[in-house]
């Protein structure tokens, strides 16, 4: 189901991949001086921490793993001229390998996986020791004025859960047998130049899904108006809207 939902944005992803972009960034940035051999990167999708993966470490080879079948092939051929770019589609929450890795690293992805604690394990165990897994997420508190106004114009429709809280999301990772070594927590309010072009762009990012603002039951034609209207009216600012991203990045070793 993601993985039909992020095939069909894997053209469009890039245009309005603003909050993605600063946290892939963050990622990298949070990074010690390092030289692994070889990197996994979990959730490629259109390669936006890839890229920053491939100027950070030249010549390094990078296992680059997506579950969504086009957003491999679509990355594949963009990649192209990087054959140390490996693309494989597979699951996270599944994805063992024989021999582990001593850098993974994940940015906007794992938030869409049903079960944390469990990916996390799995990546536990893929892992060197004193391997580094670098970690951006996007928390609970991603696109709330959203699901405040669906909560109002359809509250049958709301979404039945949201994404994890960032205390969660480090006690996920301890569960799983990580030592947390560095951690960011940021709240971020971006703006668009109006709701509908903040619809657009969330819809093209393939966001809407169920963990972000709910998909149990889509929304009619008159309900969808009344919730461009409604967030055009009360999350106004600066000429255009603004919805809040709450990410962290984790820096853990094992
Ligand atoms: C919002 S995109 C982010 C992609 C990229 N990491 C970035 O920073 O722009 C999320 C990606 O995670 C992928 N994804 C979601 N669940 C996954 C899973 N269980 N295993 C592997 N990839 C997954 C989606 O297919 C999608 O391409």
């Amino acid at each position: 189901m993601i993985g039909r939902r992020f095939s069909a944005a894997a053209k469009t992803y890039d245009r309005h991949a603003r909050p993605q972009q600063a946290l892939a960034q963050a990622v990298v940035s949070a990074l010690p001086e390092l030289y692994p051999e070889q990197i996994l990167e979990l959730g490629a999708g259109t390669g936006q921490l890839t890229r920053l993966l491939i100027d950070r470490f030249p010549d390094v080879p990078i296992d680059a793993v997506d579950v969504a079948e086009k957003m491999v092939e679509h990355s594949r051929l963009k990649f192209g001229k990087f054959p140390r770019v490996n693309w494989i589609e597979a699951d996270a929450q599944t994805y063992l390998t024989e021999v582990p890795y001593p850098l993974i690293a994940s940015s906007a992805a794992l938030h869409w996986v049903s079960n944390l604690r469990k990916t996390f394990s799995t990546i536990f165990q893929c892992l060197e020791n004193d391997g580094l897994f670098a970690l951006g997420m996007m928390l609970g508190g991603t696109l709330k004025e959203l699901r405040e106004l669906r909560q109002t114009i359809a509250p049958d429709k709301a979404p039945s859960d949201s994404l994890t809280g960032y205390a969660e999301t480090e006690e996920a990772l301890h569960e799983a047998g990580f030592r947390v070594l560095r951690k960011i927590h940021s709240e971020e309010q971006i703006l668009y130049d109006s709701a509908e072009e903040f619809f657009r762009a969330i819809h093209e990012q393939g966001v809407t899904g169920r963990r972000v603002t709910g998909d149990s039951e889509p929304l009619t034609r008159g309900e969808l108006s009344e919730l461009v209207a409604d967030y055009q009216e009360r999350f106004a600012a600066d000429g255009g809207v603004y919805a809040t991203y709450e990410t962290a990045v984790f820096l853990a070793t094992r």
